[in-house]
């Protein structure tokens, strides 16, 4: 079944419920995007687990997460099983094989594969907006915060060099606004609210360094099929916006380092996202418009994207439209949202004059769906009525044991497993603080000393970076002081940071870092 170029999805039908012919996904294509919907219980996970299995054949690396669990099967060979050799049947999968797929998983919380993270400096301040829900003004004053640092060179890597530049933004709001913009300490005071609620959510874990080397994301096995990267997402799922800004990072990520390569024969990497919707309930408008923007601009660094989610509503209009291969599941049709929903589905594929697209929805059978996939010069298929092959993988989760043995033999093991905590805005403004205290204490001791013997000499209070001299230290921070705060903060870090990050810092499109 393995046509030059093609994936088999599985076997059309005819309305008497005969065999039509197969359906493919063409490889050419395969950047061209897609999207699974359905509603749960109606074949998704099992149409990404044979997507992946089929992507990885063909040499192309995957990467997918794992919401329930019952994806990690995918690392186990199928056992066979009578349903699944009747579907093979039915479909003519003629010479259908169990077999296991090449897997690495990662995990947030590196209990159920390797820890993955990223640093708040390359998160970048639009995506931690989001994840921190905040306003708009907020979001201005993540944006100061990030523009101090960057242009300081200043590391943030992990939450407490975020909480420790907002105290600091915090104490010195009055000049930080007149050299950025305005940052009300109400706005600085909120987002430390929220970064104590986010460290609280176990978001500590995932800042941080080693950051996730995407090239990572791009392994083939030494027998040429492509890697299958599974982000376990169980517990992540308690927090959906960390779950949804951390994919889109990875997304963007690829996007800002992967080469142009235009169209080419098969994708570099297939992108899953599954429980999509997370990604646009109530994002703010311009972060979905990033989002279409980096979903478009992608498909030249030969990425696909595929979402998966229940219900195509879910996506935005602008994304939907550029997602080429479909497979739709069936849908319930009891409410008017529902019903909407069906219609909105059936709306967006080519017609097929042997049935209805709107009845064909709410009967369709479990790992049965309507598929189109872009054929010819790119043009959308006629829908079909399609039973979804069986995978050949195995269906359900594994084992602990099983799990734990191939995170053991992982082409990646040990090499994001520790945590590192170099020095970075944290310990930058520790530090200086430090010294300021100090500094102010050396002070007043100088005035109240001058002042026995130069009565009525003013000063003001000092908060210079310089260890000050004993007995002249009083006039001279107070002649220093106000070029101290701001620049010296940038000075000193410019000096401690600016060479570990080794380069101009350029934001993308998503905010994250540019290389
Ligand atoms: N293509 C298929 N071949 C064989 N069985 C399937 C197929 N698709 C779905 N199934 C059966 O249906 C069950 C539910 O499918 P699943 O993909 O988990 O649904 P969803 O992800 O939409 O909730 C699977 O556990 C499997 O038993
Ligand atoms: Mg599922």
């Amino acid at each position: 079944m393995i046509e030059e170029g093609k994936l088999f999805l599985g076997g059309s039908r005819n309305p008497d419920d005969s065999f039509n012919k197969p359906e493919y996904l063409e490889l050419k294509f395969g950047n061209r995007h897609g999207l699974i919907t359905g509603a749960t219980g109606t074949g998704k996970t099992v149409t990404l687990q044979i997507l992946a299995e089929s992507f990885s054949n063909a040499g192309i690396p995957v990467f997918c997460s794992d919401i329930k669990g019952d994806l990690s099967g995918i690392a186990a060979a199928g056992e066979e099983k009578d349903f699944l050799l009747k579907r093979a049947e039915q479909v003519q999968f003629s010479d259908y094989e169990f077999a296991a797929s090449p897997v690495i998983f990662l995990d947030l919380y590196g209990e159920k594969g390797h820890r993955v993270r990223s640093t708040v400096a390359e998160m970048g301040p639009l995506l931690l907006a989001r994840l921190m829900n905040a306003t708009e003004a907020q979001e201005g004053v993540l944006n100061i915060a990030f523009k101090i640092a960057d242009e300081g060179g200043m590391a943030l890597l992990d939450l407490k060099d975020l909480q420790a530049l907002l105290n600091y933004m915090g104490e010195h709001a009055g000049e930080i606004s007149t050299r950025y913009g305005f940052v009300s300490k109400a706005s600085v005071g909120s987002l430390q609210r929220a970064l104590l609620v986010l460290e609280q959510q176990g978001a500590e874990y995932f800042f941080g360094e080693p950051a996730l080397d995407i090239r990572d994301l791009m392994r083939t096995t030494q027998d040429g099929r492509g890697m299958i990267t599974v982000l376990a997402a169980d517990k992540l799922m308690n927090n959906p916006r960390l779950y949804a800004t951390f994919l889109l990072w990875l997304l963007s990520e690829l996007f800002e380092e992967l080469p142009e390569v235009g169209d080419p024969d098969k994708p570099k990497l297939v992108f899953f996202f599954d429980e999509a919707h997370l990604l646009f309930d109530e994002a703010p408008k311009v972060l979905i418009e990033r989002v279409e923007q980096v979903v478009r601009l992608i498909r030249s660094k030969g990425v696909g994207v595929y979402f998966v989610t229940q219900n195509p509503l879910d996506v935005p209009e602008a994304v939907l439209a550029q997602l080429g291969n479909r497979v739709q599941h069936a849908l319930r049709a009891y409410t008017p949202r529902e019903q909407k929903a069906v219609k909105t589905a059936a709306d967006t594929f080519r017609t097929n004059p042997a049935f209805d697209t709107q009845e064909a929805i709410t009967a369709l059978g479990t790992g049965e769906a309507l598929v189109s996939t872009l054929e010819g010069k790119g043009a959308p298929s006629m829908v079909e009525r399609t039973l979804i092959r069986p995978p050949s993988s195995r269906i359900g989760p594994l084992t602990d044991a099983e799990r734990r043995d191939i995170i053991n033999r992982s082409p990646i093991a040990g090499q994001y497993d520790r945590d590192i905590d170099r020095e970075s805005a944290y310990e930058i403004l520790m530090e200086r603080a430090e010294k300021a205290a100090k500094a102010e204490a050396a002070q007043r001791e100088a005035e109240e000393q001058e002042s026995e013997s130069a009565a009525g000499r003013w000063s003001l209070p000092g908060f210079g970076d310089d260890e000050p001299t004993k007995k002249s230290a009083g006039r001279r921070t107070s002649t220093r002081q106000r070029e101290t705060v701001v620049e010296a903060a940038m000075k000193s870090a410019a000096r401690s940071v600016a060479s570990s990050l080794g380069r101009a810092i350029v934001r993308g499109i998503l905010g994250s870092l540019k290389r």
